[in-house]
């Protein structure tokens, strides 16, 4: 397997406090890890350097074997896409959204792919013609999270995407992701407080404390061990 990414010895101080601290792992492509860890423990921070947000202090971030700062931003951003709990559709209506990913990619818009990801969200292609505001919160997560999928990333970094949204989103959401992964071998990074969302998505864990990584494995392992620990 091919690490598509790779974080060694990453460090990152911030006003004199170590936010992040020796942080070495590899990411193969088509990898699911689940990112946990308290409260402040770093995992949105980890988030913000592979998307090139922020850099580390010391360190270094190789994407397909290269260091990342050696990428335009916005050519990083398209192959590695960071999606937050709350992400804005821009403009006024659903289409202007999923047509936005065509214009960035100078492509003609493809409404049968486009209609292919609404009936898998569970929404009906009427939706394109609707306002923004008119869209739930999870229909609006859902939209955003096509619109992330029709840039075609490499890698998707989901942070707590589901964690204001009720069951029935988060598994559509969930199913969106883990179509693509079969699809397309995307690579998927995910922040979740959710233990049944970890359980049933990653393969692997990262268990991040107070900045430093706690446990890095199988999430087959990490559950066994917690299970054992709980007890
Ligand atoms: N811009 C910033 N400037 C200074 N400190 C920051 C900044 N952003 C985050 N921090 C600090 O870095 C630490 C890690 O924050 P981070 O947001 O990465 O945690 P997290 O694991 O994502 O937490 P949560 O589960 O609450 O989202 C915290 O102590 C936070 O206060
Ligand atoms: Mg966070």
């Amino acid at each position: 397997m091919m690490n598509i990414m790779e974080c060694k010895n990453i460090q990152l101080i911030k006003n004199n406090q170590t936010i992040l601290h020796d942080i070495s792992f590899s990411i193969e492509a088509g990898d699911s890890i689940g990112i946990i860890g308290p409260s402040g423990s770093g995992k949105s921070s980890l988030f913000r350097l592979l998307n090139l947000l922020i850099s580390p202090t010391q360190g270094e971030i190789l994407y397909k074997n290269r260091n990342i700062r050696d990428y335009a931003p916005m050519e990083l951003r398209r192959s590695v896409s960071y999606i937050l709990q709350k992400t804005y559709l821009f403009g006024t209506t659903v289409q202007e959204n999923l047509l936005y990913p065509y214009q960035l990619l100078n492509q003609k818009p493809d409404f049968h792919v486009i209609r292919n990801y609404l009936d898998k969200a569970n929404l009906s292609i009427n939706t394109l013609e609707k306002k923004n505001t008119a869209l739930s919160g999870g229909e609006q997560q859902r939209i955003a999270l096509i619109r992330s999928l029709l840039i075609k990333p490499e890698i998707i970094l989901l942070d707590e995407v589901t964690a204001a949204l009720d069951e029935e989103n988060t598994l559509l959401i969930e199913k969106l992701v883990t179509d693509e992964q079969e699809a397309h071998h995307l690579t998927l990074l995910f922040v979740t407080h959710n233990t049944s969302q970890a359980k049933r998505l990653a393969k692997k864990i990262l268990y991040l404390d107070a900045g430093a990584i706690d446990f890095w494995g199988t999430a087959a392992d990490y559950f066994s061990l917690k299970g054992e620990r709980d007890e």
